[in-house]
């Protein structure tokens, strides 16, 4: 009997939080606590992460391991965005900080598709229900905005509204379902980097962010007409990215001659989001990417998708 005990598997929670891709990413002048105003309307997609978080003995502490592609770029310290999470929601209700992460990466890494901010979504929620922390949801979204200004969407999901600092968030309504095909590159781009380059460019001239501007996008998104979302595509940080990184420019082009309904830099980048007309449709985006040698993978998904959720649990 107790041999049978010790052979159970400690009990484990695994989550699953989504990418995104901004649909329209509008940016003021820098503020004095070194972040933008943003106006931008995020699109989480169906690239996921998934962090699962494993009991481990007490005064263990935290550890992490990472497998999917471009593990290999991704830290597993206490810098690691996952890592973090579980350290601040373990400092906020006084738990012990023990416990084993596990991320699966399936969001491109650095690429501007807030894949680390999906870890740590994930790893908020993993171990909120592994230690029965029971954090009241608002707790839950304050701890992510601190963690990262993209974190709080990923909890959320489907297509939001983001003001702030990206984090202040409203959701929106949309109709049907929009289909992707994005473009990476191997090396990625700092987020902070493309932030710099973009008051570099812009400077003073940057102008003050309204979300009215996407009234457009908005109406295209409550139709379900993907012909013009496409044409509402919008990135204020492009021609930074760009700057950085001038072989995007090709991405782009390959992929409206494609007969993309819309192209855009995804976020900070290096990413390229190509919207398609059908799944078939960004498939052949995807080939012709591919055929013109000009990103390192494709990865094709939909929109919008679900937020951070429990996939499986296994209880004491
Ligand atoms: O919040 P997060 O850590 O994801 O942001 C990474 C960096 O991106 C920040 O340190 C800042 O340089 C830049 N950023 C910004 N304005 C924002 C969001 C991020 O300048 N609204």
């Amino acid at each position: 009997m107790s041999a049978r005990l010790s052979a159970a598997p400690p009990p484990s929670v695994r989550v699953r939080a989504p990418g995104k891709v901004n649909l329209a990413l509008r940016v003021g002048p820098v503020g004095p606590d070194g972040y933008h105003p943003l106006a931008t309307i995020f699109q989480a997609v169906s690239l996921f992460e998934e962090v699962t978080a494993t009991q481990v003995a007490p005064g263990s502490g935290i550890s992490l391991t990472v497998s999917g592609p471009q593990a290999e770029a991704v830290p597993t310290d206490e810098t690691n965005l996952a890592w973090r999470a579980a350290a601040l929601l373990a400092e906020r209700t006084g738990l012990a900080a023990d416990v084993a992460l596990h991320l699966t990466k399936g969001v491109p890494v650095a690429g501007g598709m807030a894949g680390g901010s999906a870890d740590a979504a994930a790893a908020l929620v993993a171990c909120d229900t592994l230690w029965e922390a029971g954090v009241p949801r608002p707790e839950l979204v304050e701890m992510a905005a601190e963690l990262g200004a993209d974190v709080p969407f990923s909890l959320l999901g489907h297509t939001a509204v983001g003001t702030g600092r990206g984090d202040l968030l409203t959701p929106a309504m949309t109709r049907g379902e929009f289909h992707w095909c994005f473009g990476t590159q191997r090396t990625g781009l700092s987020t902070p980097s493309v932030f710099r380059r973009f008051d570099e460019l812009a400077g003073s001239r940057a102008s003050t962010v309204d979300p009215a501007d996407d009234a457009e996008l908005m109406h295209a998104l409550r139709a379900g007409d993907p012909v013009a979302l496409g044409t509402a595509l919008h990135n204020d940080l492009e021609p930074a990215a760009l700057d950085l990184r001038p072989e995007l420019a090709e991405v782009l082009e390959v992929a409206t001659e494609a007969g993309a309904l819309g192209v855009v830099v995804s976020g900070s980048g290096p990413t390229v989001a190509a919207l398609a007309r059908s799944r078939q449709h960004a498939l052949a985006l995807g080939a012709a990417w591919t055929a013109a040698d000009v990103v390192d993978s494709i990865w094709c998904a939909s929109g919008p998708a679900p937020g951070t959720q429990v996939v499986t649990s296994v209880a004491r």
